[in-house]
């Protein structure tokens, strides 16, 4: 993607081979601001404190954490070691797993000498595999919006979309925002509604952000004004992405998606889901067993911003005696999802349909080994 001008991923490997490059997504939107991770405890801390998110992301990070642990020490105890320090680090999203476990599982099969380099090359193989991904997910979605756009007689096409499943949110293209800007680029006309995304304003800091940078014509709105613009018919497409879809098709999401959803069943609004594969929980069934993370309060009681001066301000919003709850992520189920947009295709959000897109999980389905 492209920042003035610029084209960029949101993570990469330094010129010297073995430190990695991200860009800080919590200076964002106001500063720019590129961060070096150097070992294992810095890509660790950089997911935990949110400098890099979204799903995709934190399994890129993950796996580029394991490769600097290795170029620290190849031993069998920093391999154990690395791994669950990553797997600590976020609960919810799936993929942070699915790629510790392909790098740990292909590191511990090999000779201690041989796995920096082979770390490094797996890393880089996830990171270009999600592009792959996501830009495929895009030119899965644009089907969706070309054919809402035959019914708008060349007005734009009105989607709304929750927190960032945007290029941040991935390596690059994004998920729920990879068909939009497909769509863009073709010359449909799409206007987005961002959600705020509250508590760390994902929508308002990143969503909004990154449309700014692609031209998207977009309006940022508060999380509970969704519910008033579908009644309005101001909303033709809600379209989100995920953290962790399970095998029967229940979606994980962004805290405040299961209300979106709701209300866009009440008001026959079509709710698509961008899932790539790395998002796809095979050995769950039920939404609800989805680990969800509690994250500090202070999240909820302060709110971060830029005063006029420009200097990045954290101001409190509630009585200082009044406790918080942080819940960061709530499960839509699978009979209020349209469907859910693969990077195979698109597919109602049933076993089923999921299974047609990927029939190699039946001969595990049926090993009873998922
Ligand atoms: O807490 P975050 O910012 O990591 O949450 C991100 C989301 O909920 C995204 O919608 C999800 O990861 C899909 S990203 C392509």
């Amino acid at each position: 993607m492209q920042v003035e001008g610029q084209q960029y991923r949101s993570i990469w490997l330094s010129e010297d081979g073995e430190s990695v490059r991200i860009i800080d997504q919590n200076r964002l939107p106001h500063v720019f601001e590129i961060a070096e991770l150097n070992a294992v405890e810095d890509a660790a801390r950089a997911i935990e404190e949110m400098k890099v998110r979204g799903a995709p992301l934190i399994g890129a990070t993950g796996a580029y954490g394991m490769a600097l642990a290795m170029a620290g020490d190849p031993s069998d105890a920093m391999l154990t070691k690395a791994y669950s320090t990553l797997l600590e680090t976020r609960p919810t999203a799936v993929n942070l797993r699915w790629a510790l476990d392909r790098l740990f599982g292909a590191l511990k099969a090999v000779d201690p000498e041989k796995r920096v380099g082979l770390a490094y090359r797996m890393a880089a193989e996830i990171c270009d595999d999600d592009v792959l991904a996501c830009e495929a997910i895009g030119l899965q979605g644009l089907g969706v919006i070309q054919s809402l756009a035959q019914t708008k007689s060349g007005d734009p096409v009105q989607i709304l979309t929750h927190c960032n499943a945007g290029w941040l949110a991935t390596v690059d293209w994004g998920t729920a925002l990879a068909p939009i800007y497909k769509a863009h680029d073709l010359g449909i006309e799409v206007h987005v509604w961002v959600d705020e995304t509250r508590p760390r304003n994902q929508g308002a800091h990143l969503t909004a952000w990154e449309l700014s940078q692609h031209g998207v014509p977009h309006t940022v709105v508060v999380d509970n004004a969704g519910g008033h613009l579908m009644q309005k018919g101001s909303v033709d497409l809600c379209l989100v992405g995920t953290d962790r879809t399970t095998a029967t098709g229940d979606v994980c999401n962004k805290i405040g998606t299961y209300i979106k959803a709701l209300a866009a069943y009440d008001n026959g609004v079509p709710f698509y889901v961008a899932v790539p594969q790395s998002s796809i929980d095979w050995n769950i069934r039920d939404g609800g067993d989805i680990p969800i993370e509690e994250r500090d309060p202070d999240e909820v009681a302060l709110i971060q911003g830029v005063d006029d001066s420009g200097s990045t301000v954290r101001v409190r919003v509630m009585p200082r005696e009044s406790q918080a709850a942080n819940f960061a992520f709530d499960v839509t189920p699978a009979r209020l999802v349209t469907g859910l947009i693969t990077e195979r295709g698109v597919c109602p959000a049933t076993e089923e349909g999921l299974l047609e897109l990927y029939p190699e999980r039946r001969s595990a389905e049926q090993d009873g080994f998922r």
